[in-house]
Formats: C-alpha cells, sequence, structure tokens
C-alpha cells in the first residue's frame, strides 16, 4: 500500500516538473537576451483552430464526465456514513455468537502458538492446501516441544447454500471457526475482532496468537526461532508501514473516506497478510476494540489505531513478507512468511522443500532486522529492550 503510494507521488512529481517545463513563451535572440516568442500568422491561426477544437471536445465530453462520474458514485461503498461503526454491537461481547465454536481446541493442552486464519466461506481449496502443507505440523500434539493449534475462522455465507458445505468440512477436520456476521472482504475488520473475541473465551493464556491469511506461506521452523529471539510481552510484529496515507480514491481496494479516518496519516501499522499478538495483550486489545469506531481496515484499525490507544508499537520484522517470492523451495527458506501464494503453489513448494535431495540455507536471525517506526523511541532502544528481554527468558 505504502508503495502504491510512492508510485504516485512519483507520478505526481513528474507531471509538475513538466508542468514547469512547459512554458514556451520566451526565446533567446541573437544577442542572448530572452524576448517574446516571434510567431507568424499561420501559427496563430493554427492556435486557434486548435484550441476551438479541444473547446468543442471539452463540451462533447462533459456529459459522458458526468455520466461516468455517476457510475462511481453508484459502486456501493458500504461503510457509507449512516453504517454504523459500533464495533460492540456488531460482536456482542455479552453473547455466544459462535456458530461453530469448536472451544475444545485449546483444552488439552494451552498453546504455545495459536495460529489462526481467516478465511472466506468459499476457499475450501486454500485451507485443504494449508491442511496438506504447512499446517500438517500442528496435527502432531507437539513439535519441538512446543504445543501448536491451528484453526480457520469464517463468518456466515451471504449464500445460505454454503453453510452445509462448511458445518461438512468442520465435521472431516474440526478446525473451523464460525461466527455471526456476513462474511464479506468490506467485513474484515468484524472477522478480525471476531478472532479475538474466541481467543480470549477459549484459549485465553496462549503464549503468541499469529493472525495469518489463506493465501500464506509459512515456515513453522523460522516461526519458532523468530519468537525464541525476538518474541516479548506486548508484541505486534509483522511487516510494518510507517507514515501511510489513506487511500482517498474510490476505485481503490484500501478506499479509506475522511468520515471513517479523517487524518492525514494513519498510526504506524503491520501487513494484515501476517501479524504476530504476544497472548498479554489478547485481551486488551480485543476489549479496545469494541469501544473504538470501526474502520474497514482491519490491519489499520487493530495494529494501527487499537494498539496505538495502548500505547502498543508495532514492530516490523523484515522476515515476515507480505509480497511474492520467486517459486523455489530454498526461497521460501529464507522468510517466516511469504504472501501471495495460490494452493498449487503452496503444495509444490511443500513438497519440495521436504525432498531429502534439497537442503537450504536458513536465515541469519541474528542478522535479521527489527525496527519501529520511531515515534519518539530509537530503534537501538528498542532492539536493546527486546534483548533484555530475551536474556531474561533464557535465565
Ligand atoms: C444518510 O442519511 C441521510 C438522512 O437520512 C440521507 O439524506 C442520506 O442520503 C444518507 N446517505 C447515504 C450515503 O445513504
Ligand atoms: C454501541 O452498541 C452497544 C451495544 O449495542 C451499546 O451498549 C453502546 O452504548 C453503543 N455505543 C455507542 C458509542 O453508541
Ligand atoms: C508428526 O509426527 C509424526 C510421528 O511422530 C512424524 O512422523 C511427522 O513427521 C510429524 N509431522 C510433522 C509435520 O512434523
Ligand atoms: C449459491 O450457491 C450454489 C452452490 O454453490 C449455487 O448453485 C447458487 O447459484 C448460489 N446462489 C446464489 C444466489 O448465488
Ligand atoms: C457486515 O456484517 C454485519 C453483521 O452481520 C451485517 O449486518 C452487514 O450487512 C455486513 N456488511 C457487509 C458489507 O457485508
Amino acid at each position: 500500500m505504502d508503495m502504491l503510494k510512492a508510485v504516485e507521488s512519483k507520478n505526481f512529481a513528474h507531471f509538475e516538473s513538466e508542468a514547469l517545463l512547459e512554458d514556451g513563451d520566451l526565446e533567446i535572440d541573437s544577442r542572448g537576451r530572452e524576448v517574446p516568442r516571434q510567431r507568424n500568422v499561420f501559427k496563430r491561426l493554427c492556435r486557434v483552430c486548435t484550441g476551438a477544437i479541444v473547446v468543442l471536445v471539452i463540451i462533447g465530453y462533459i456529459p459522458l464526465l458526468h455520466y461516468v462520474a455517476l457510475k462511481q458514485e453508484t459502486v456501493q461503498f458500504s461503510w457509507n456514513v449512516n453504517q454504523s461503526r459500533n464495533v460492540s454491537s456488531y460482536i456482542m461481547p455479552q453473547k455466544n455468537t459462535a456458530i461453530i465454536p469448536n472451544g475444545n481446541l485449546c483444552k488439552t493442552a494451552l498453546p504455545y502458538i495459536l495460529v489462526i486464519v481467516p478465511s472466506a466461506v468459499s476457499e475450501i481449496d486454500a485451507r485443504l492446501a494449508i491442511r496438506d502443507t504447512w499446517g500438517s505440523a500442528f496435527k502432531n500434539s507437539s513439535y519441538n516441544g512446543h504445543n501448536l493449534v491451528l484453526a480457520f475462522i469464517v463468518g456466515r455465507p451471504l449464500n445460505s447454500s454454503l453453510e452445509s458445505r462448511i458445518i461438512a468440512e468442520n465435521n472431516a477436520f474440526n478446525d473451523i471457526i464460525q461466527e455471526d456476521f456476513i462474511d464479506t472482504y468490506e467485513n474484515l475488520t468484524l472477522k478480525s475482532v471476531m478472532l479475538l473475541k474466541w481467543a480470549d473465551t477459549y484459549c485465553k493464556g496462549a503464549e503468541f496468537v499469529l493472525k495469518i491469511d489463506d493465501d500464506v506461506y509459512l515456515d513453522l521452523d523460522n516461526l519458532l526461532n523468530l519468537l525464541n529471539m525476538y518474541g516479548k510481552k506486548r508484541l505486534i510484529g509483522g511487516s510494518l508501514f510507517c507514515n501511510a496515507a489513506p487511500i482517498r480514491s474510490q476505485s481503490s481496494k484500501w478506499y479509506c473516506p475522511k468520515h471513517i479516518f479523517p487524518g492525514s496519516v494513519y498510526p504506524p501499522y503491520v501487513s494484515g497478510t501476517t501479524y504476530v499478538m504476544s497472548g498479554d495483550i489478547i485481551h486488551s486489545l480485543y476489549e479496545t476494540a469494541l469501544s473504538t469506531p470501526l474502520v474497514h481496515l482491519e490491519d489499520v484499525f487493530l495494529t494501527g489505531i487499537v494498539a496505538q490507544k495502548l500505547n502498543i508499537f508495532p514492530v516490523h520484522f523484515s522476515l515476515i513478507n507480505h509480497g511474492k517470492v520467486e517459486l523455489r523451495a530454498c526461497e521460501y527458506k529464507k522468510h517466516v512468511t511469504v504472501h501471495d501464494v495460490q494452493p498449487s503453489e503452496m503444495r509444490f513448494i511443500w513438497s519440495e522443500s521436504r525432498l531429502p535431495a534439497v537442503s537450504c540455507a536458513t536465515p541469519d536471525f541474528k542478522k535479521m532486522k527489527v525496527t519501529g517506526c520511531n515515534k519518539g523511541v530509537s530503534k537501538l532502544t528498542k532492539l536493546k529492550a527486546i534483548k533484555k528481554h530475551r536474556s531474561a527468558i533464557r535465565k
């Protein structure tokens, strides 16, 4: 998203400099002085003609432009000014809203990492691919001595014929949480807050909670190493955006009108594709989210606005990648997560990485960059604090 902004502002700069250079009303005469440009009659006539044509074209286009503008306005942005943004009224904290609760997932033992994958009801292939690949390690009761839990979270499908399919899928795998809200892209913030509600209700005490999208590949060994070295209390870690500006263009996927967020920059936040939270902040994130007016961009809302209210500063884990990488096992082995991975690609990488002949260099976690957005706290201080915490854990 910030990349997009950068490209846009580059284009603007380009336009501006062109506009400055375009002024051609002066020319240099034989003595080197600037004088008004000489024009012959023919050139002038030409100018008048071109001008007339331009005016005619513009007049002709006005109704069309108007029509296009109208058409854009009719593309409904669902969080319009009249839509309630009272998070509490959607989440209903007093009520057990789970349609499929799977409340036993953390009963046998509290997990070191609770992984919850927000998923659309229809994304059956993506869920199957995760279960068959990186998610398969979660079926074992423990992995390298760590207890792990994996679940998917969905809402209510708009098309009720999908409901029986999600019930059947859960009967087969027992790993689906279904909450009571309409499952649409526009409602992703509700999904993330429901994720916190579930974690706070059924899995209190998990050391870490990882929110990871269903098109993200996870290297579990790297995640465990990352948390072992940089895990701490009051942690929100991921791919960090600093000083990102709201996009006011309605055609953007990340459109955010002023009535939702009037400011000119978002608080620091991490990409929603993957973020890890320490278990100690789940309850306060949840409670604070309930009383914060909803922003439909879930990552901006939870890891930015809500976290800021709690004085939690999200940090950048350079190995949590929100972009795509080359489809080779050893490229994936360099990261904790890789985004934008199709189910078939997930299977391909998984099977390739498990061939006995493939041995990849693993990342040097000591050299990994962990930085904040630098608001008042220097990067160095942050790193020191993290290192201190690490040695405290080791003791
Ligand atoms: C919001 O409500 C007001 C008053 O009921 C109405 O005039 C306006 O058209 C509504 N706006 C939208 C975007 O629905
Ligand atoms: C939000 O909704 C809840 C429950 O419906 C209600 O108790 C609360 O007063 C509302 N908050 C605001 C600010 O309107
Ligand atoms: C799960 O445990 C079995 C038996 O101990 C083991 O063979 C398998 O490799 C484990 N799976 C993963 C993904 O670690
Ligand atoms: C609902 O889903 C079913 C099965 O996937 C499909 O046949 C039907 O056309 C869908 N209905 C609507 C209104 O989209
Ligand atoms: C979001 O979910 C709420 C609660 O289920 C529902 O009332 C609303 O229509 C949904 N909005 C969209 C845009 O899907």
